[in-house]
């Protein structure tokens, strides 16, 4: 088999630490691990300097008939003064809507050699393995009515409407089954059903779910402040956790800090199953931004790039051993002690952003 990789780099470090990623799968290719056809594309401002606009029709039917789209940065200062349509991250927002994603999985995984680069105990987070699945395109970021009313007496009111139907849930929830299955076979919904509709509706869907599909998986119940309150005191509880979009924005955040670097923290963004061929659209992007302060120095992390392309090995291509492997690498090139500047505290010896990819290639 071939699989049909789509690499859109980006603006600021985008490229290079894009170019880590893809000597890894160049390399998977030679050696006959994973076929791989590899095509670029522009996204974000790089787009917009060649386009005019965040991604152009051409390179979207090239992400639509990808089979799985890989995705470095977009963004920065050079673009702050462009139309509101075509800004940078317009090019992200349209991929994830045209390619109805509608499930964001962003794990926290906290790797042994840096458990001391948090700002919490390292008995807290030593192997913290956790996965935070968040509804990506329903919710309050996106129910209508959403506006802002002059009330004519010096008073404005806004409004923004949380809504959420069954099947929304109900797909959120089945991958989130899903991959727990394949994990440590637990799940955490969270909502908050004490005061708001839609988590009374949330908790009963994911209840019945589990009830007729998966009774096999572990299922809790937490408010969704109850549960950023046990993510900071002891996150380790926790294997799959589910939630909505404005809760899983958060937490998902609050997560990512737990683990210490923001370079270190790939993500997923998956759409439906075909019912014929079982294939789904999907995006895999680091969670960081362009870091434009450091761009073009070789300073920048590529290892949520490289975990980025591990996660495409494992949620498109179910190709887990490769995966793995890519994730031992990864954890073997940092007992080692190498590192980049991000990761190396004050004083510490570093490697550039290549010596990084070669570094991982080679273990
Ligand atoms: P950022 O994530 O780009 O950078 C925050 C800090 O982390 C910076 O000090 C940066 O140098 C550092 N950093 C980030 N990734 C790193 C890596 N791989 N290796 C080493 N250090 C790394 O967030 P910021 O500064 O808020 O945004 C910069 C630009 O990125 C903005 O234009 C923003 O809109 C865009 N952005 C794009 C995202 C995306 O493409 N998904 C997500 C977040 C921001
Ligand atoms: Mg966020």
């Amino acid at each position: 088999t071939t699989y049909k990789l789509f690499v859109l780099p980006g603006d600021g470090i985008g490229p290079e630490i894009m170019a880590e990623a893809e000597k890894i799968a160049a390399w998977l290719t030679s050696a006959g691990i994973v076929g791989f056809e590899i095509e670029q594309g522009l996204v974000g401002g790089a787009a917009y300097d060649v386009h005019g606009t965040a991604i152009s029709d051409a390179d979207m039917a090239r992400a639509e008939a990808a089979d799985a789209v890989l995705l470095a940065a977009v963004g920065g200062p050079k673009w702050d003064g462009v139309p509101y349509e075509v800004r940078p991250e317009a090019g992200l927002l349209r991929l994830r809507k045209d390619l109805a994603l509608f499930a964001n999985l962003r794990p926290a995984i906290c790797y042994p050699a840096l458990a001391d680069a948090s700002s919490l105990k390292r008995e807290i987070i030593e192997g913290l393995d956790l996965m935070i699945v968040r509804e990506l395109t329903g919710g309050v970021y996106f129910g209508e009515p959403k506006q802002i009313i002059d009330l004519g007496n010096g008073q404005k009111r806004a409004i923004d409407t949380q809504v959420y139907d069954t099947y929304e849930i109900e797909r959120i929830g089945r991958v989130a089954f899903e991959l727990a299955r394949k994990r440590r076979n637990k799940v955490a919904s969270s909502e908050k059903r004490n005061v708001m509709k839609s988590g009374v509706l949330w908790n009963e869907v994911i209840t019945a779910l589990h009830a007729r599909d998966y009774p096999d998986v572990q299922l809790e119940h937490h408010l969704a402040d109850s549960l950023g309150m046990q993510l900071v005191r002891r996150p380790k509880q926790f294997d799959v956790i589910v939630t909505d979009n404005l809760f899983g924005d958060m937490l998902s955040d609050v997560a990512a800090m737990l683990t210490g670097s923001l370079g270190m923290l790939p993500s997923a963004s998956l759409g439906e199953r075909n019912a014929k061929t079982g294939a789904r659209k999907a995006l895999y992007e680091p969670v960081h931004g362009s870091a434009p302060d450091i761009a073009g120095k070789g300073l920048a992390n590529p290892i949520a790039m490289i975990g980025s392309l591990g996660m495409a090995l494992r949620y498109s291509f179910d190709l887990n051993d490769v995966a793995d492997r890519i994730d031992r690498a990864i954890s073997g090139v940092l007992d080692k002690g190498l590192r980049t500047a991000d990761i190396a505290g004050a004083g510490k010896e570093t490697i550039s952003t290549a010596q990084m990819g070669d570094a991982i290639l080679a273990e």
